[in-house]
């Protein structure tokens, strides 16, 4: 007998779960450095026209696709039309290599988080503490594994038991320690004019690495071309009003991005000044930012609640992309939950253990001149989202046609705002614009050209 698909309650249920997917470590580790390195607010302009354009766009065509198709997205594109069947593997393997290095950062937030608890904040701002800590081959594992495991069996709790509840439960405490965390920043003396730096675009930054850069931000951010929106798509109920709730999923993913960065640009420029910001790269997170709260009246308790806030953030998204994995897995296999939840678990073992391990003692294996976990990152950001993406766009936009889309957006009478955007975005932009990031970032990935 056909099992019934679960379910989120309703529309509340799906938007913070969503959003609970989108805002993760991409918002608070990865926005925050970005915004830094290509010069503050002229990224965060052409990440927010992104976002309401190109993102939206994509957004809106896979959560659309996982409802109209009520199934995971390696069955979801093939009964859109044969001939793309293919598109369904190349889509679940994105989360399959992102979820074990995810675990392996998550376990690193989990690490800062004890660390504060347990009052070492000092030994954590030392200038080795972080290499330190990468580099030995035990410690990491073991955050890595506990990281992984509580993500596992928040899956393992079922749709709305497990991401539901806990997405309705954290989301609203992670938006009221953003909120939190950034009015004290804002508070710190000299703190505006981090914000200028922040804010205030300078368009002698702007290259095309700048929109590149943005652009594959933009992906990693909304959770889009890895699966994870075809599937939670898929367990929407049909009278929930999807353009409402596509809206909202956007403005809480680049609220918190753009409050992330408002935590943590002002603090660094004030402590560490220009050159510290645009120097740190991903080390951001973990290497400057725990400087930056030894030096801050109360640090220890704004870096408890700061990693507390990141942790809240990455299981909220870590569970999304298992659950990508294990619903692909129960559709495609029809095995239960809790033996797809087995498979996941074997999946972040075999993946993970050489990405906690590249960074000690693997460190002279390199893919292609990287470690693990950036080889990971590259070729799942770089190469297969675009690819996702770029083929989603042709099979919305040429195939079945964006009106499919547009249809199931607007199946109960919704009215459809930027209708008339999505079809351009999706049959003509978003294609080329795709093609050109593609190109751009991997030859500039390689060194061959240079931005
Ligand atoms: N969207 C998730 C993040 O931002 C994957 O981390």
């Amino acid at each position: 007998m056909e099992k019934k698909r679960s379910n989120f309650s309703g529309g509340i249920g799906f938007v913070l779960a969503a959003a609970g997917s989108a805002v993760g470590l991409g918002n608070l580790w990865r926005f925050p450095y970005l915004a830094a390195q290509y010069g503050g607010g002229v990224f965060i302009l052409v990440y927010i026209i992104l976002a309401v354009t190109f993102g939206f766009a994509l957004l809106t065509a896979e959560i659309a696709i996982g409802r109209k198709t009520g199934l995971s997205p390696v069955l979801a594109y093939k009964k859109l039309d044969k001939r793309f069947s293919f598109l369904g593997y190349v889509a679940i393997i994105v989360p399959v290599i992102i979820v074990p290095y995810y675990c392996v950062i998550g376990g690193w937030v989990t690490k800062y988080i004890t660390v504060y608890a347990t009052g070492l904040a000092s030994e954590a701002a030392g200038d080795a503490y972080f290499d330190n800590f990468i580099s030995n081959p035990v410690s990491p594992m073991i955050f890595f594994l506990i990281f992984m495991i509580i993500s596992v069996i928040i899956v393992m709790l079922g749709v709305k038991n497990g991401i539901e509840n806990l997405s309705k439960f954290l989301m609203p405490i992670l938006l009221i320690i953003s909120v939190g965390i950034s009015i004290y920043a804002l508070t710190l003396p000299g703190a505006s004019e981090g914000v200028a730096y922040y804010l205030i675009p300078d368009f002698s930054k702007f290259s095309l690495m700048t929109v590149a850069a943005a652009c594959g931000q933009l992906f990693y951010s909304l959770s889009i071309a890895m699966g994870i929106m075809i599937t939670y798509g898929s367990y929407t109920k049909k009278n929930v009003n999807l353009s409402k709730s596509i809206n909202q999923i956007e403005i809480f993913d680049t609220a918190v991005a753009l409050l992330a960065g408002l935590m943590v640009v002002p603090a660094v420029y004030v402590f560490s000044g220009e050159s510290g910001l645009s120097d740190s790269g991903p080390g951001l997170m973990f290497i400057t930012l725990p400087k930056v709260f030894e030096q801050m009246p109360g640090g220890n308790i704004i870096g408890l609640f700061f990693f507390i806030l990141v942790f809240f953030a990455a299981i909220t998204s870590s569970i999304s992309i298992i659950e990508a994995i294990v619903s692909s897995i129960m559709d495609k296999f029809k095995l239960s939950r809790n033996i797809s939840c087995f498979i996941v678990i074997g999946i972040c073992l075999l993946l993970g253990i050489p990405s906690s391990l590249g960074n000690g003692l693997w460190e002279n294996v390199k893919i292609l001149g990287m470690d693990f976990l950036t080889f990971f990152d590259f070729i799942s950001n770089s190469i297969l989202m675009p690819i996702v993406a770029l083929f989603t766009c042709i099979l919305v936009g040429w195939v079945i046609k964006p009106k499919a889309i547009t249809d199931e957006v607007t199946r109960n009478g919704e009215k459809f705002a930027r209708k008339k955007l999505f079809n351009i975005m999706i049959k003509y932009i978003a294609p080329i614009f795709l093609i050109i990031i593609l190109i751009t970032s991997t030859l500039s990935q390689f060194g061959i050209i240079k931005m």
